[in-house]
């Protein structure tokens, strides 16, 4: 499938086929597409992915999430959350390699940009885990398979759930699977005239 067959054909599906099974090394598959292509501010890949394989912990999911069938009914489900000290923690590990006038200009920089500053570190979560969870839909896609991005549930009861380390934040969750309805038609899209401006607000 081409790339622009699979933005056009991707669709938020709400009901899957809940006897479809993918594997775990197909989802972990699928998964490391975006985590090795999706892009993130100075490569920091603040990303932190959990799978949810547990039935239970589907069920317990759904029931905060506004019921959404799609919680327990997709065959995977991906709460995708992100690390606020990404940026402190694997800046080595991801740019360590880098040649040294490299290094001399970006770890002063990292620092700069993100230390005291939770609005960028949880801002920068949200950058990264939009871009993510597209390449994530889209790979799908590509793959046979449909796809729902999903903010409707209860943050706080989900992080619960999870048991959400502190410093890692939720963005949005992901179910993945077969679609057994249809898209809503398209509708309401806003138009580029509406929307878009050019050199100033
Ligand atoms: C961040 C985000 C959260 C969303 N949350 C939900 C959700 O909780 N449940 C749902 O059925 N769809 C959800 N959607 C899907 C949107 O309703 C859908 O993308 C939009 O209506 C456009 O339709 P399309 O994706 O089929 O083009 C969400 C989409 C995004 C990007």
């Amino acid at each position: 499938m081409n790339t622009l067959d699979a933005i056009i054909q991707r669709r938020a599906i709400k009901n899957f086929d809940s006897k479809y099974v993918m594997t775990l090394e197909e989802k972990k598959s699928l998964l490391n597409i975006a985590l090795q292509n999706a892009p993130s501010a100075f490569n920091l890949q603040h990303w932190r992915p959990l799978l949810i394989e547990d039935p239970a912990q589907r069920v317990a999911i759904r029931k905060v999430a506004w019921d959404q069938p799609q919680v327990t009914d997709a065959s995977m489900l991906v709460v995708l959350c992100g690390d606020l000290s990404s940026w402190e923690s694997k800046v080595k590990n991801i740019l360590g390699e880098a040649d040294e006038p490299v290094r001399n200009f970006i770890f002063p920089a990292i620092d700069k940009y993100y230390r005291n500053k939770p609005q960028v570190q949880r801002d920068e979560i949200m950058r990264s885990n939009g871009i993510f969870a597209q390449t994530l839909m889209l790979a799908a896609k590509a793959k046979g398979y449909d796809s729902c991005p999903m903010d409707g549930f209860d943050f706080d009861a989900v992080s619960r759930i999870i048991n959400k380390p502190d410093h890692y934040e939720i963005s949005l969750m992901v179910g993945i699977g077969k679609g057994i309805s249809q898209a809503y038609p398209r509708i309401g899209k806003l138009s580029i005239d509406e929307t878009t401006k050019i050199d100033r607000f």
